[in-house]
């Protein structure tokens, strides 16, 4: 059994882990500010730090003698990076920074590991599909720009530091407990909570754009297993299927599967929106012998069964 700090742990893919650790027999502690995550994700008795990543004193004291940190703490919307380019940043790379230096000292034994969320938007316009971890990151995004600036930190952690990080390039995750009312939310939730009611929904530029889903429980079984084998070298990986579905085909089966007329609208494109985003899972899935196996349907089924 260890102990681990899990920050963003009231948000949604935080919740799904921290049931996973806490189903394996780990203690866990987590540090959320709450401005997208809800304590009622989390089981009765776990408890919640309510601070800011970006506070400095705020994250020491919650990693005093963890075993480890799971750093999921972010502003996860792109659109919202836009708009509050500075204080996304705070959050994303310093909020960042501050989880890796306090790693150094949080335990007597020495630097603790850290795993942490980057993201697919570190690929920005690059291309070539499916994308793999050495392809060339070109962010689009003041979001994806601070993922990639997680990863160059990252690197410093290990190699001045001493501190093990992994990092994971999560592709478009979904599943319950994506808030499906906020407009920063995932698109499955945003069009699984519209057309469930009957809603219109807003399509983005043309819905041709094209994205990788992963089901949240798939994703978090890749965090608990590398917590348990720290790596060498700040290694990344991508979290992905390799298999592409298109807004427009995303629409269509939600329609299908909660038996709805899908009434759509199309506005125009979104700024600094990415047009295609396919990961290569060869890498993850070589290093940690498991694939993301949930079929898009199945998870859409489940989504929709929680709404
Ligand atoms: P989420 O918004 O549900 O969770 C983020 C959590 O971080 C929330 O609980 C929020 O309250 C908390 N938080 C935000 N700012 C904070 C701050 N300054 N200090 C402390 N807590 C703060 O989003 P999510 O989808 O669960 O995202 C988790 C992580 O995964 C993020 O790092 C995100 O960038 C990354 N990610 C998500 C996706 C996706 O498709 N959902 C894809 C790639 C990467
Ligand atoms: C998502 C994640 C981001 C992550 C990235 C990795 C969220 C909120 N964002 O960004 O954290 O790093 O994947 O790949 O989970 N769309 C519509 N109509 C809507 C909402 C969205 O057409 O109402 C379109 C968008 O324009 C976009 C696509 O759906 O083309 C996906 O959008 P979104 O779910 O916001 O994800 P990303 O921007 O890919």
């Amino acid at each position: 059994m260890a102990r681990y700090l899990v920050t963003g742990g009231c948000g949604f893919i935080g919740s799904h882990l921290i049931e996973r650790l806490l189903a394996a027999g780990h203690e866990v502690r987590v540090l959320d500010d709450l401005s997208t995550g809800k304590r009622e994700n989390l089981p009765a008795g776990v408890p919640v730090s309510v601070g800011s990543v970006a506070d400095a004193a705020a994250v020491e004291t919650a990693m005093a003698g963890v075993d480890g940190c799971f750093h999921l703490a972010a502003v996860a919307s792109v659109d919202r990076s836009r708009e509050a380019w500075l204080e996304t940043h705070q959050t994303n790379l310093s909020g960042t920074i501050a989880v890796f230096d306090a790693a150094r000292r949080a335990n007597p034994r020495g630097p603790v590991p850290v795993v942490y969320a980057s993201s697919a938007a570190v690929y920005g316009d690059n291309p070539e599909m499916p994308l793999t971890e050495d392809a060339a990151t070109r962010p689009l995004s003041a979001y994806g720009a601070d993922k990639l600036g997680c990863e160059l930190h990252a690197r410093v952690a290990d190699g001045v530091h001493g501190v093990p990080t992994t990092g994971f390039r999560f592709f478009n995750v979904y599943g319950p407990r994506q808030d499906p009312k906020s407009p920063y939310s995932g698109v499955i939730s945003i069009f699984a909570g519209r057309i469930a009611k009957g809603e219109s929904i807003t399509i983005n530029g043309d819905g041709e754009q094209v994205r990788d889903f992963i089901f949240v429980k798939d994703l978090v079984r890749y965090l608990s297993a590398a917590m348990d084998t720290p790596r060498p070298g700040a290694p990344v990986f991508n979290i992905c299927t390799g298999r592409p579905t298109s807004v427009n085909r995303l629409a269509e089966v939600l329609a299908e599967l909660s038996g709805r007329k899908l009434d759509r609208r199309y506005g125009p494109a979104r700024a600094g929106d990415i047009r295609v985003s396919i990961g290569d899972p060869a890498r993850l899935v070589a290093a940690f012998g498991m694939t993301c196996d949930t079929p898009l349907e199945d998870g859409l089924r489940e989504t929709l069964a929680w709404l």
